[in-house]
Order: C-alpha cells, then structure tokens, then sequence
C-alpha cells in the first residue's frame, strides 16, 4: 500500500462553509497509512476547529500554498478557486464537484497544468447509481420544505399558512414533482409536517415505489403538462424536483401552471443547478433566496445543503471515503484502471479532456482515457 499526501484547502466560494473531510474521515486516511495536510480554519464553518483535525493526526498548514505544494491528491467540495489555479501541477490529482461543462475556464486551467481531475458527480456504480450526488439531492430534498415553509410565513411575503394547519383548518397541499431522491424527500418532510402530500414523476415504477414505502399516505399521480396545472392550482407549496442525467431540467412547470397558484404561494425550483424545472425560474443566492413572480415566491438555490454546512459535511465525507480510500491505497493511476467507477469520473488527464458531455458542452477536443491510459 501507498503512503499519501493529501490535502484539505479551505473552501473559497462565498458562503460555502462545508469542508471536504471530517476528522474522523481524515483519521481513517491516516490509519491506512496516509498524511492529511489541512487548510487552517478549513473546518470551522462546519464546527470542527483545527484541534480536532491535529488529534486525528493531520498536520495543520498555515497557507493555501503549504497545502498545495506539499500534496499529491487534493479533495475539496467545489471546483478549484481562481486562487488556486497557480498550484495545479501536471504530477498531482483533484477529486471534488467539478461540473467542468459549465466552467470552460476551469477546465483550461486544468488541461494547461496537466493535472488529473476526478469529478465526484461522475463517480457512478454499475447499476447507474451517483453516488456522491444522492447525499446532496437527499438534503436538499429535506431542505426544500423547510425553505418552502420558511416563505410561506407573512413576514416574508408568503401566504401565511402552516403546514399542518390547525384545529379546524385544513393542512396545506405539497406538491412535489419528480419522485427521484430529491422529491422523495422532500415529500416525507411535508408529510412529518402534516401537510396533504402529492408526488408527480413519469417513472412508473418510482410512482409504486412512493405509493408502497408511505402506504399510500403521499398521493401518487403521472406527470403531464395537464396534471402539472392541476395540482400546482390547488397547492400552496410546489417543489420542482426532476432529473434527466446529463441533460438540462425539462420546464414540467410551465408559466400557466404558476400563474394558476394562489397570491403568496411558493414554488422552490431544486433542479435550479440544472437550469430550473419551470418556465419562471431565475437562479437565486442564499444571500437573496427568492423572488416573487406572478404573485407566487420563487426560491431558485442551486447550493441548498451549504445552508446545513456540518450535515453536509458529514454526508459528503461518507460518501466520498470509500473512492479517496481507493485513490490513496492504490495511486491515482492505478485506482482508475482498476476501478470503473473511478475511471467514469475522470474528467482531465495528462493535459487531455477526457470526458465526452463535457468536451461536448465547453467545445474543448476530447480524448478517451483508454486511449492515455495504453
Ligand atoms: N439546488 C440544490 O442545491 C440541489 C442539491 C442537490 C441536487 N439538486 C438537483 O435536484 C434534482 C433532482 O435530483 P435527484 O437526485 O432527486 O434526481 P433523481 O434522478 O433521483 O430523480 C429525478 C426524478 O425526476 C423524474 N423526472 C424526469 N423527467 C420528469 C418529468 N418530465 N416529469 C416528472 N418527473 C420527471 C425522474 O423520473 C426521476 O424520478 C437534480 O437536478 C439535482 O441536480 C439540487
């Protein structure tokens, strides 16, 4: 087995608080015989203070430079910083969310540093699982409702209503369209607060899924442009939540069906990071999350789980150890020959692009890793 470097940067986007490892996370690298050197101050928007990194064993860098430079694998949680494009180096790998398609620039500086990137949405198991994805959808699906909630109360121009209603007074009616991890749940939220849940997808299968795991206490209905109005016109909550893999959000909520919305309801757009689910959607920032549109509030944030920074953390370092323990353990080029998951994931190598909907998106030549590989 290998001994690693592995380095921990502080996260830089702004009002990104989670870390990519946690102490215990870092431990269990070190107890396979590995160094973790950590960014100070990396943990601390997610509550873990430098003091327990260093009982874990890590070694503490002052500098986003010491972290670098001393490292061979890099783990983060967004893609590099502008800051950090100075450090790349051809004999190093980064392993974090990438979403290159979107980000040509990031992408340049990578392929002219020649360093390796391994993105984390892109790790997929052999029956066409994301992993590292599904931590992210199944908070964001739970915060959906409470940011839904949280706008629906007067003094932030909602509806006033309570989910539950009261004593004589009826609940209020959820809608959630897309009944994938996301959508399911946000579903089982609004149920816990007493809300009439609906669920829409066009998945048989997930519809039944849904209809046998709550006993049929969410009610379950095909999506189509006809019941996406439907439902949105009775409901005082409707949580946009589809997914088609590798492709921009299909716009299932059209403008007639918000306009049927009562004044002051709410419509939070999830698949925001893919561009919306609805014809109405802009994107949002946590610092302005909402904007209200034909008289219903518009909650469009595409990084909902920065919001629980140490759930996410802890979520994100669960999902990741397993594939940085296979990186560590056999070296990055070993691990991505010999792991298909791993090998899905690598987006940049040797200076190539090596993934196809990405070269596709940012119009940059695409290489097959095979090929790099021999
Ligand atoms: N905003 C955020 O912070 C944040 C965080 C995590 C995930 N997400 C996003 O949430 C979305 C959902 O992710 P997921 O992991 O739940 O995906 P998923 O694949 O588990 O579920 C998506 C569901 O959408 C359904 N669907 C597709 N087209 C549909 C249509 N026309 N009508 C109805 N249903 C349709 C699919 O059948 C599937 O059941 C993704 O866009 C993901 O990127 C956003």
């Amino acid at each position: 087995m290998l001994n690693m470097k592995i380095g921990v940067p502080r996260e830089r986007k702004t009002l990104e608080k989670r870390v990519a490892l946690t102490p215990s996370g870092a431990e269990e690298l070190i107890r396979h015989g590995h160094e973790v050197l950590i960014e100070k101050g990396a943990g601390e928007g997610s509550f873990f203070p430098d003091e327990e990194y260093r009982k874990a064993g890590c070694k503490i860098a002052d500098t986003l430079a010491d972290v670098w430079n001393d490292s061979e694998l890099i783990v983060k949680v967004k893609e590099p910083h502008e800051e950090e494009y100075q450090y790349f180096r051809s004999d190093m790998a980064i392993f974090d969310y990438l979403h290159l398609a979107g980000l040509p620039d990031v992408a340049k500086a990578m392929l002219e540093k020649g360093i390796t990137g391994i993105a984390y949405e892109l790790v997929q198991t052999e029956d066409h699982r994301l992993p590292l994805l599904e931590p992210m959808s199944e908070i964001a699906g739970q915060l959906s409702v409470l940011n839904g909630a949280n706008a629906l109360l007067s003094q932030h121009g909602g509806r006033g209503m309570l989910m539950g209603g009261a004593i004589g007074v009826p609940a209020c009616n959820v809608v959630v369209i897309g009944a994938g991890i996301a959508g399911r749940n946000a579903a089982d939220v609004a149920l816990g607060m007493g809300a009439h849940v609906t669920i829409l997808d066009i998945d048989y299968r997930k519809l039944e899924a849904v209809k046998v795991a709550w006993n049929g206490r969410i009610q379950t209905r095909y999506s189509t442009g006809v019941t996406v109005v439907e439902e949105c016109s009775r409901a005082q909550l409707v949580i946009g939540a589809v997914l088609v893999p590798g492709h921009s959000a299909p716009k299932v909520i059209s403008r007639k069906a918000i306009e049927s919305m009562e004044e002051g309801s709410v419509f939070v757009d999830i698949s925001v990071d893919q561009g919306g689910c609805a014809e109405t959607t802009r994107t949002t920032s946590l610092a302005e999350p909402t904007y209200k549109e034909l008289g219903v509030i518009h909650y469009a944030v595409p990084n909902m789980p920065a919001q629980t920074p140490r759930t996410s953390t802890m979520a994100l370092t669960a999902a990741t150890l397993p594939y940085i323990i296979k990186l560590a353990d056999s070296g990055v080029d070993t691990a991505i020959r010999k792991y298909p998951e791993l090998n899905a994931a690598v987006n940049t190598y040797q200076g190539k692009l090596t993934n196809q909907a990405v070269s596709d998106s940012i119009g940059i030549d695409y290489t097959p890793l095979d090929t790099l590989l021999g």
